[in-house]
């Protein structure tokens, strides 16, 4: 069998896996990364579109911001309605802080230019991906390569940054891992669409008929969500149908705003669901991003804390392997768990104070609690401040 000797070994090619292989490899610790999927499937997914502020610092302090800096969007907030009435949160006046528009098919295409250009191993295409010895401090991971042949990468820790259904959530030992999760009575139809937003920054929408989200990815690319029963056929949403709800439950002619349709490019049902896994370390098998914690996508928060574990777990592998300083890595699972959990409880409160549960109790609480959050400068900071992102060491 092929061997490969490195100090890291990455399993996954997600945003988590390629920026901790970079923020590695910037202090001289050398890393091999593994993937399932092709290169060309990994960039083109479309999914994540908000950069929280302290993301963006983390991008732009290891050198990966130039694109962004040309082509994102810099909001200062977000509008907030339901019918008949939308308030703009302001969270630069609020907080200082700001979110961008740019979306994981950016960031992911800027972390691949900027590995290919460092000569990055990547392993493509593998197949049978297994963890071994991570008690012991020569864990390795085997796997069948694009070619058919069997390889092992030995190294000194692994990270698992294999996203929602990959392997190394389960190498942590059953008896030793906790996990908790909640699952939605509601999904998201997503589509993108070739037209210019009808709005300058998102709008997150309460309506009878169901949640809507107006996003964008560009100055010709809008991103629109609206709430669905679970198991939606995508089928049963026409593209006509789909502008009539939106422009229904996006509030097309309330004061004077318009929503314009556009030819719809792309269309997916995104179930919802929160998952945490803990520790987020087992002997030297390190979890992050989606791999050990899932976040349902209202508030944007689902990349975000993939960079934030890695932005954590970069400087704790550097000392660990560098000095042999265990005290960040031994802290890593509980200060990364600590800033995981606020992002949990955000998106679910996000979630259940926008989405239609069926119950009319909930509907009044969600009202009232809207009215607080637009009315009311504290409660407004409060939403601002865990949007626009709580700073990396929180
Ligand atoms: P991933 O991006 O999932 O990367 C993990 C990688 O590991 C994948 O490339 C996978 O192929 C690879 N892998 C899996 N198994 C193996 C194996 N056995 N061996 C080797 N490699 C393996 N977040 C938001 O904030 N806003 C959104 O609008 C949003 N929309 C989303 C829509 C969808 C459909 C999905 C699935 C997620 C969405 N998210 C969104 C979440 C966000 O995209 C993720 O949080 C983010 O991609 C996490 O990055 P990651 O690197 O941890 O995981
Ligand atoms: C997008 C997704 C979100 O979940 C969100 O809260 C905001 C924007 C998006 O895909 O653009």
């Amino acid at each position: 069998m092929d061997e490969t000797r490195t100090q890291v070994a990455i399993i996954g090619a997600g945003p988590a896996g390629m920026l901790l292989s970079h923020l590695l490899a910037a202090e001289g610790v050398d890393s091999v990364v593994v993937e399932t999927r092709s290169e060309e499937y990994v960039a083109s997914r479309i999914r994540a579109g908000i950069l929280e502020q302290s993301t963006v610092d983390l991008l732009r302090g290891s050198g990966l911001a130039e694109r962004l800096e040309d082509e994102g969007d810099r909001h200062r907030g977000i509008y907030l309605q339901w019918p008949e009435e939308r308030h703009h949160l302001d969270f630069e006046k609020l907080t200082g802080r700001s979110v961008w528009v740019y979306g994981q098919t950016e960031v992911q295409k800027d972390l691949v230019a900027a590995r290919k250009a460092d000569d990055q191993a990547v392993f493509y295409e593998i197949d049978d991906t297994t963890l071994d010895d991570v008690e012991t401090d020569r864990p390795s991971v085997t796997f069948t390569d694009a070619d058919g042949a069997p390889h092992r990468v030995v190294a000194d820790v692994v990270a698992g940054c294999d996203g929602t259904f990959g392997p190394s959530r389960a190498a942590v030992p059953e008896g030793e891992r906790s996990t908790w999760e909640k699952v939605y009575p509601y999904s998201w139809l997503g589509v993108l669409a070739d037209v210019a937003p009808s709005t300058d920054e998102l709008i997150y929408a309460w309506h009878p008929d169901g949640f809507a989200l107006h996003s964008m990815r560009s100055e010709t690319v809008s991103r629109l969500y609206l709430q669905v029963p679970n198991d939606t056929p995508v089928e049963e949403w026409s593209d006509d149908r789909i502008w009539e709800s939106l422009a229904t439950r996006l509030g097309h002619g309330q004061d004077g705003w318009t929503l314009t349709p556009g030819p719809i490019t792309e269309k997916s049902v995104l179930p919802m669901r929160s998952f945490v896994q803990t520790p987020m370390r087992h002997g030297r098998l390190f979890l992050a991003g989606d791999a050990a914690h899932i976040v349902p996508p209202t508030g944007a928060k689902g990349l975000n804390l993939a960079v934030s574990d890695v932005g954590l777990l970069a400087p704790a592998l550097v000392a660990l392997l560098q000095t042999g300083d265990s005290a960040l890595a031994d802290a890593y699972s509980d200060t990364a768990l600590r800033r995981v959990w606020r992002c949990t409880h955000f998106s679910w409160w996000m979630t259940t104070m926008l989405h239609q549960s069926g119950d009319p109790f909930d509907r009044q609480l969600q009202l009232s609690q809207l009215r607080w959050v637009t009315g009311s400068d504290a409660g407004a900071t409060g939403l601002a401040e865990n949007y626009a992102g709580l700073p990396l060491g929180y």
